[in-house]
């Protein structure tokens, strides 16, 4: 299969002359804080969390069900605006406020997301869903189409790419999910409990799949999960409590690990 253009998207982010470290780091979050609401009813999630994400590392964060894991993972995919801190990508913070062509520009090239519950269209077929990520960004609709096959049969469902995707499987439903985070080529994999409504099998065989894409594309993935037998196959565990994120563990086998802090 082709591989996907690994080229971050320039397009919201601003000059940052404090841009932080090593050329190595694709992704970092700095003091970032999310209350939702305010007064007496704000809620606050996230009160310092700090993050740097290095090139090639799979990163897990576990966490009990409020703990702010899907909070943490929709501020670093620009999907929602923190209340202060920033997110940097490519050395670079992301502007939240910027115009929204510019930041869809961001969210469809640099980051591909993996959502709690996959959030397929149900009418549309497997491959109308896998293409959706490149139409929205112009492509013509038969080379979407083309590269959603593709992408189908990579993630092992070519046989499925006709079927509407409100007849597959948990199992299947997950794998279109992946195919169509992934079809954009994006440098950043958040996935946010991807295997949390399937069976103990298909959850394996859907972290494998994952672990071998991550591996063979070359991505950086941060991967929230309840599972710590998944969790423990990263290269390092990450813990959120009280909105700040701390290290549980550095997992994983040493030739996989790049090491280094947690935060
Ligand atoms: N849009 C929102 N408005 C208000 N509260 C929210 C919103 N989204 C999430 N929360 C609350 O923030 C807390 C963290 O939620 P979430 O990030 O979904 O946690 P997790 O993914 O770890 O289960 C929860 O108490 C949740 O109810
Ligand atoms: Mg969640």
């Amino acid at each position: 299969m082709d591989q996907p253009e690994n080229n971050p998207s320039q397009a919201v982010l601003t000059s940052e002359p404090n841009a932080p470290g090593a050329a190595s780091t694709v992704m970092e979050a700095r003091s970032l804080k999310k209350i939702y609401g305010s007064g007496e009813k704000s809620l606050a999630v996230l009160s310092d969390a700090n993050l740097s994400l290095r090139q090639g590392e799979m990163v897990a964060i576990v966490a009990p069900s409020g703990a702010g894991k899907s909070t943490l993972l929709h501020l670093l995919a620009a999907l929602d605006t923190p209340t202060s801190g920033t997110v940097y990508f490519a050395n670079k913070a992301i502007e939240t406020n910027d115009d929204d062509a510019a930041l869809a520009e961001f969210r469809n090239r640099a980051v591909g997301f993996l959502w709690q519950r996959h959030q397929l269209l149900p009418d549309f077929t497997a491959a109308e869903n896998v293409a959706m990520p490149l139409l929205l960004r112009g492509e013509d609709f038969t080379s979407a189409l083309g590269m959603a096959r593709k992408w189908l049969a990579e993630v092992g469902l070519e046989n499925r790419a006709d079927h509407r995707a409100g007849e597959l499987s948990g199992g299947e439903q997950q794998r279109v999910a992946i195919a169509r985070a992934l079809v954009t080529g994006p440098t950043v994999l958040l996935a946010d409990e991807p295997t949390g409504d399937l069976d103990e099998q298909n959850a394996w065989a859907v972290f494998e799949l994952l672990e071998r894409l991550h591996r063979t594309l070359g991505l950086t993935s941060l991967i929230a999960t309840h599972n710590l037998a998944l969790a423990a196959r990263c290269d390092r565990i990450l813990g959120l409590e009280h909105g700040v994120l701390q290290t549980r563990g550095a997992a994983a086998s040493a030739s996989k690990a790049p090491g280094g802090e947690a935060s």
